[in-house]
This record gives C-alpha cells, structure tokens and sequence, in this order.
C-alpha cells in the first residue's frame, strides 16, 4: 500500500511523484472518465472556440446551470467571428443570470483581440493564450488540453480537494505554499497523453466523488491511492476555506416614469454591475430610511440628472452577492423635472424595450413586475 512518503516529497520547491503510483493514478482515473463522463455539449467538440466559452462560464458557475447558457450562447455566437462582431450588450443579455458579469464582458474583449491580433485562430501557444483577457492559469490549461492536448496542467475548485486529499496536504492548499505544491503536483501526475481527458476527469471527480463533506469514497477510482482516505482525514483535508462574514445592506431601486416611458441607466466601469443597464439604484445607510424621500430626489438626481416626485413602494427584494446581504427597496417615482445628465448613459425607455436591456437578476424581477401590472 502506498504510505504518504511513497507518492513523493510534500515539498513544495520540488515535488517527486512515485512512478508507480502515478501511473495507477493515470490509469484508474482515464478508465473512470471512459465509463461516467457525464454527456455536456462542450464535449462534442474540441473546438477551442466552444472549449473556451465553456470554461469561462465553468469559472463560479455549477455544470447544470452552465449547459442551457452555453446552448443558447453558441446557437447565437457560434464563431469567435460573430462574437468578436457583436455588441457587449447582446453579449451581456445572454448572460443574464449567470452573474459574474465581468466574465462575459471580457470574453467579448478577447475575442476581438483573436480576430484582430490572430486572424480569428484561438492561439495555441500558452503565453498566448494567457494575455487574453479574462484567461488565467486555469483556463488556459484547461482550453490548450482539453481542445489539442497540450500538457499543461490545471488546478481549480474541484481538483484542489482532490489534489490536497491525494497529497494528505494538511495546510491551506489556497495558500502561496499550498498552490506552488497543487500546481507541482498537477503537472507531474499528468499523462503524456490524453491531458485533456485527464484533466477533465480530475475535475469530474472532484465533482462528482471527491465533495467536500462525505465524499463517495466506496465508488472513488483511486480511494486505494488516497492517503487522506487510509487516514480517515476526508472531513479535515482540505481545511475549510476562512467563512466570509455576511454584511447587511440596504438599496432602493427607482422606477421613474414619463408617460409610457421607464429611465434606465447603465452602470458605469466602476460599479457593481459595470455594463449592465438597471434602474437607478442606490445604497442607503439603515437609519436613513426616515428621510427617504428626500434621499430617493437627490439620488436619482445625481445619477441621472432629473428630478422626481416619489410614489409608492412597489416591492422589497432580498438577496445576496458576494459578501453583502442585500435587502432591495424598489419604490416608484414620476418625472417632475429636468433633463438627463449629459454624457451619463441614461435613456427613457419603453416596458416593452425593457426586453432587450441586460439587466441584473434583481432588475429583471423588477422589469418583470412593471411589465404585469
Ligand atoms: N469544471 C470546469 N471545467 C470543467 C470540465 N471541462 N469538466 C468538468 N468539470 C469542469
């Protein structure tokens, strides 16, 4: 049996895999991938175009919730030459949703620079591949093997559990110390074939056996091979990422009406939801809530330029991002006056319209609401 000497040093300046191991490790795990790799529609091709998108909206975002945005998104986009040619809108309009929403747009930015800096053609050199926007270590490796097996290796969310786990690795594996030994120990067990299915397979397991509470070890390929399994330490490695603290916020969103027409705004680069388009929204302090009134006025004033006269509440929201509990007041307002701010961008807009503005998931509700009653 296989001690946790055997599989090499845990020594994160030069990690020595046991070749005997590492090769029951590549096998098993192949042979596994070959009978349960579950059917997703980035699978039916390794064109790197699709690879990409598929692993850009992987990042944060579970399989499931992935595969019918990917659908749409190719049926739409089924090129780099019609995402590269399309507006970020559109773009972000797909992405509804999904959250995250930086993602998409530099997904959009990177394929221009493939149509204009590489003729269209995803590169296949990694440092090329890097200097995309919105590509990091993982991504590449995963695009490069995945699409043209390419041996380069990958590490995320699910292979770091299984990675530490096949390490023993006691400390925090999101450390320095801890990526510098996970990256190590990526490349090494890598096969000098099949890197893509191997990759894939990792991250499948981590996925599907390797959770972190109670994983499935009686079904796991490579539970023989697994130090923290013989040491009964699966509850403990990997140690539990620090818990955030939750903050509570309070917003209020503005619903403010000319006639048959709604305003919007988008949001500016610096905010939450940077090219999104949303009502005017603001942060209130909770014991603001006295005067809210006059603070529903001067915000939108200063957001948009125009002045209202406020209605009536129409609903509250409650929902979370990152690390902020938000609690979202969404009051009514009618145009009293004033002119849109110059160069802010701003537009009065119908309900109907509403449609074809990519919004957050809380201003689509809200549209959603306008648009039944
Ligand atoms: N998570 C992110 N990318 C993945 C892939 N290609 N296969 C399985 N899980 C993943």
């Amino acid at each position: 049996m296989a001690t946790q000497h055997s599989r090499g040093e845990q020594n994160a300046e030069n990690y020595v895999p046991d070749t005997t191991w590492n090769q029951q490790l590549r096998r098993r795990l192949l042979n596994w991938f070959d009978a349960h790799a579950r059917d997703l529609p980035w699978r039916e091709s390794r064109d790197p175009y699709k690879i990409w998108v598929s692993e850009i909206m992987l990042q944060q975002t579970q399989v499931e919730t992935v595969r019918p945005y990917f659908k749409r998104f190719i049926e739409r986009f089924p090129n780099v030459a019609t995402l590269a040619s399309s507006d970020e809108a559109e773009v972000l309009r797909l992405w509804e949703g999904l959250g995250y929403y930086r993602r998409a747009r530099q997904l959009h930015k990177a394929a221009r620079v493939v149509v204009d800096k590489h003729q269209g053609n995803f590169p296949t050199d990694y440092d090329e591949v890097l200097a995309l926007p919105g590509i990091g270590r993982y991504t590449a490796g995963a695009i490069l093997s995945i699409a043209h097996d390419q041996r380069v290796p990958i590490v995320e969310a699910n292979t770091i559990r299984l990675y530490s786990r096949l390490l023993a690795y006691a400390n925090d594996p999101r450390s320095t110390e801890g990526q510098k030994l996970l990256w190590d120990f990526a490349e090494h067990i890598l096969p000098r074939k099949r890197t893509g299915d191997f990759n894939q397979a990792a991250m499948e397991l981590g996925a599907k056996l390797c959770v972190p509470r109670q994983p499935q070890c009686h079904e796991c390929p490579v539970a023989a091979l697994c130090p923290t399994r013989q040491q009964g330490l699966q509850e403990e490695i990997p140690v539990a990422a620090k818990r955030v603290d939750l903050t509570d916020v309070t917003e209020v969103a503005v619903v403010v009406r000319r006639n048959n027409q709604i305003l919007l705004r988008k949001c500016a680069e610096d905010e939450r939801w940077a090219g999104l388009w949303d009502f005017p929204r603001f942060a209130v302090a909770t014991d603001e809530t006295k005067t809210l009134d006059a603070s529903i006025v001067s915000n939108v004033q200063r957001l948009t330029g125009v002045t209202v006269a406020t209605g009536p509440k129409l609903t509250t929201i409650k929902h979370g991002v990152t690390r902020y509990r938000i609690t979202l007041e969404c009051y009514a307002a009618k145009h009293f006056a004033g002119r849109l701010k110059k160069n802010s961008e701003c537009e009065w807009t119908t309900t109907k319209q509403l449609e074809h503005y990519p919004l957050s998931v809380t201003g689509r509700k809200i549209a959603k609401l306008i648009a039944e009653s």
